[in-house]
């Protein structure tokens, strides 16, 4: 029979500790956490207050309620409380050492019965259960920031793994209202192995200057349907976890793409750790946003525009409509838009190469319309200020977000998502993850509208294989060449990966 795992310890009451205690005392079961001293329990207990309050505060929650939650929780400083536990779970930060010395602790004072767990973002939970003398009741489960939102938990079972546990650990999690995946023992798993190499990647355009952190955060919130943008997000799960996250993963994969971004090495040397320590990527209870730097627009009457199809044909409508004066050309000739004010180049690759066959190459700039929300304006080495904040404001008029970047493959959009759709295919090609686990991870870890085969899917696999060779071709990073299953389905002619993968 499954065990059910009636009283849970919880060590280390951070963020995630406070949320994985909540979580279970909101399921019924008798939780005991554990702090370091008192100042840092103090802390814990303001983490479960603050995040049950808030329930309450939106009528989610009555007072009676929550002070029942609350009174299931044992707030101790001494680790011999947790003799009696079923399962203990350690939230601590992620250095190894601290752990297998917490390990070998929680060894000696647990009942032989006792499960012991990992919440580890991406450290070796085989490693942790070996300073064990109890390796095949050690596993990793492994939940999402916040943790009384986020409905996946990821179960890790290792080698050495007892016959069964891992079961039992899924079920609890179902238990708790989640939903789990099972994955084996590989740095950062399913979910952080495919979202930090997104966000590291977010890290490395931003550095890189090809767009400013407001502008990638809206493309992937306003023109992916993201929860959040990669910086926000970043901050979120703290700048020193995701550090940590990428050097685990680099260390396994030696994939440059996990090589955390030295933007992220800095600021953490800076203790500017995000949402926890009130700055990071942004500042917490920043009150205005900074003043954009005023840039005067050129005067524009004139809009030409360069591309072909129905696009090219509503968005002459739609700046007809704003009342300028549309003109359309092909790419193959340009005379037309020779004298516009302003020339829009609709495309996702580099317009560099239209921008010289004009007449006033300080006039164009790339545009990308993704989805219906969001525009993508990319400024060429010739574009000149003025054009640039003429197309911005062109673009507000038109009721899109426009997001300013550079004029490289794929701009932001593309550069970003597409890469994290290649590390999707090359996960399934590996036969490390189903094609249902990892789209479940990221939908219910991350809250994405859709997983990446799902997404791939949707988009096409050949738009997707086609826009990875723009990008190894323009930045010749490995990771960004099409995955051999991902070329070999588009040349097979296969339509959908998710049918493919059964
Ligand atoms: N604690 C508890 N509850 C919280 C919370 C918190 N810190 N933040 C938000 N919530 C709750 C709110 O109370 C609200 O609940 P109800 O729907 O019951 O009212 C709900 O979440 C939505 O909150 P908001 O409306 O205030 O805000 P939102 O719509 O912007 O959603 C969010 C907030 C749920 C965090 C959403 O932005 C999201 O899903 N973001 C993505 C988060 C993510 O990717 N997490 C995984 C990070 S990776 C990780 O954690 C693993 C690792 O090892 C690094």
């Amino acid at each position: 029979m499954a065990q059910t795992f009636e009283t849970v310890g919880v060590v280390g009451l951070g963020t995630m500790g406070a949320g994985i205690a909540e979580v279970f005392a909101r399921s019924g079961r008798r939780v005991i956490g554990v702090e370091a001293d008192d100042v840092a329990l103090e802390r814990g207990r303001g983490h479960l207050e603050r995040s049950t309050g808030r329930a309450v505060a939106k009528g989610k929650l009555t007072e009676d309620a929550q002070r029942e939650i609350l009174g299931r929780v044992t707030l101790t400083t001494s680790r011999a409380d947790l003799a009696d536990a079923d399962l203990v779970i350690e939230a601590i930060p992620e250095i190894m050492e601290f752990k297998r010395v917490l390990f070998a602790d929680l060894d000696r004072v647990c009942k032989p019965s006792a499960v012991l767990a990992t919440n580890t973002s991406s450290l070796s939970v085989t490693a942790i259960a070996a300073g064990t003398s109890r390796p095949g009741r050690v596993i990793g489960m492994h939940f999402f920031n916040p943790a009384p939102v986020m409905k996946l938990v990821e179960v890790i079972h290792t080698v050495v793994t007892d016959d069964g546990l891992a079961d039992d650990i899924a079920a609890l999690a179902r238990s708790l209202g989640k939903t789990p995946i099972t994955a084996g023992d590989r740095a950062g798993f399913v979910v952080n192995r495919l979202l930090l190499g997104y966000l590291n990647h977010a890290c490395v355009l931003l550095e890189a200057g090809v767009a400013g952190r407001d502008d990638i955060d809206a493309a992937m919130k306003l023109g992916v349907g993201l929860p959040m943008g990669p910086f926000t997000l970043l901050d979120l799960i703290g700048l020193d976890t995701s550090y940590e996250v990428c050097e685990v993963l680099f260390r396994e994969t030696r994939d440059r793409r996990h090589a955390p971004a030295p933007v992220l090495r800095e600021l953490v040397t800076a203790g500017l750790l995000g949402r926890k320590t009130g700055r990071g990527f942004y500042s917490y209870g920043e009150v205005a946003p900074a003043t954009p730097e005023a840039r005067q627009a050129a005067s524009v009457s004139t809009v030409g525009i360069v591309g072909g199809g129905p696009e090219a044909a509503t968005l002459a409508t739609a700046v007809e409509r704003a009342g300028f004066k549309p003109v359309v050309a092909e790419s193959a000739d340009l005379t037309p838009v020779g004298d516009a004010d302003v020339v829009l180049a609709l495309s996702d690759r580099p317009v560099v190469e239209l921008a010289v066959r004009l007449p006033h190459p300080e006039r164009l700039a790339g545009l990308h319309l993704v989805g219906d929300g969001v525009a993508e304006v990319a400024s060429t080495v010739l574009t000149s200020p003025e054009t640039t904040a003429a197309v911005h404001d062109l673009v507000q008029i038109l009721d899109r977000t426009p997001v300013m970047c550079g004029d490289r493959a794929e701009f932001v959009v593309n550069a970003l998502l597409y890469a994290y759709l290649n590390d999707a295919v090359r996960m399934l090609e590996s036969g490390y993850a189903s094609a249902g686990d990892i789209d479940t991870g990221m939908r219910l870890g991350c809250g994405y509208p859709a997983g990446p085969l799902e997404m791939l899917d949707a988009i096409g696999l050949e738009a997707v294989r086609d826009g990875l060779r723009a990008l190894y071709a323009e930045y010749r990073e490995p990771a960004f060449a099409p995955v051999p299953l991902l070329d070999q389905l588009v040349t097979a002619g296969v339509r959908s990966i998710r049918e493919y993968a059964g």
